[in-house]
């Protein structure tokens, strides 16, 4: 089973948009397993970018994503990262379809309200570099049964 890195970004926070992002994701009926508001530190947002650090973007990007709290997700199911970008949509809000997260709910890739990791191999990296063991928590939804056959 996958497991991928949401975050909603201070502007997501900032624009009220907390409930119904997460909303998106629990109603799709993926798994939440861990779930937080955090300020994040330049340190980690920098960690967490580094593939980007050559970008000339990239200090405001660090800029960005310190500016205010974060919610910080794990969330798990079979092909949850490949799914998760798809309701997240494109990269830039304008084209990203509408019914997408960012189709519906912002109009610039510096402001894009969410990010979702791009591999599996890196939704576990991430989830280790937001989260503490105990963070994380298994369990099985009452709802399984009437999700998967
Ligand atoms: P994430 O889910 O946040 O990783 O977005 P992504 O995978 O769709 O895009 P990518 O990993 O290439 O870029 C990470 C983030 O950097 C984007 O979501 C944007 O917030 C920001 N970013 C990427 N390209 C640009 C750019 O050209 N200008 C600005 N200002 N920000 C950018
Ligand atoms: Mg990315």
């Amino acid at each position: 089973v996958d497991v991928t890195y949401i975050m909603i970004k201070p502007d997501g926070v900032q624009r009220g948009l907390v409930g119904e992002i997460i909303s998106r994701f629990e109603k799709k009926g993926f798994k939440l397993t861990g779930l937080k508001l955090f300020q994040c530190p330049k340190e980690l947002a920098e960690e967490h970018y580094k593939d980007l650090s050559s970008k000339s973007f990239f200090p405001s990007l660090i800029e960005y994503i310190t500016s205010g709290p974060v919610v910080c997700m794990a969330w798990e199911g079979v092909g949850v990262v490949a799914s998760a970008r798809k309701l997240i949509g494109a990269t830039n809000p304008l084209q990203a379809e509408p019914g997408t997260i960012r189709g519906d709910l912002a109009v610039q890739t510096g402001r894009n309200v969410v990010h979702g990791s791009d591999s599996p191999e890196n939704g576990k990296r991430e989830i280790g570099l937001w989260f503490n063991e105990v963070e994380v928590i298994e369990w099985t939804p009452a709802q399984a049964p009437w999700l998967m056959e």
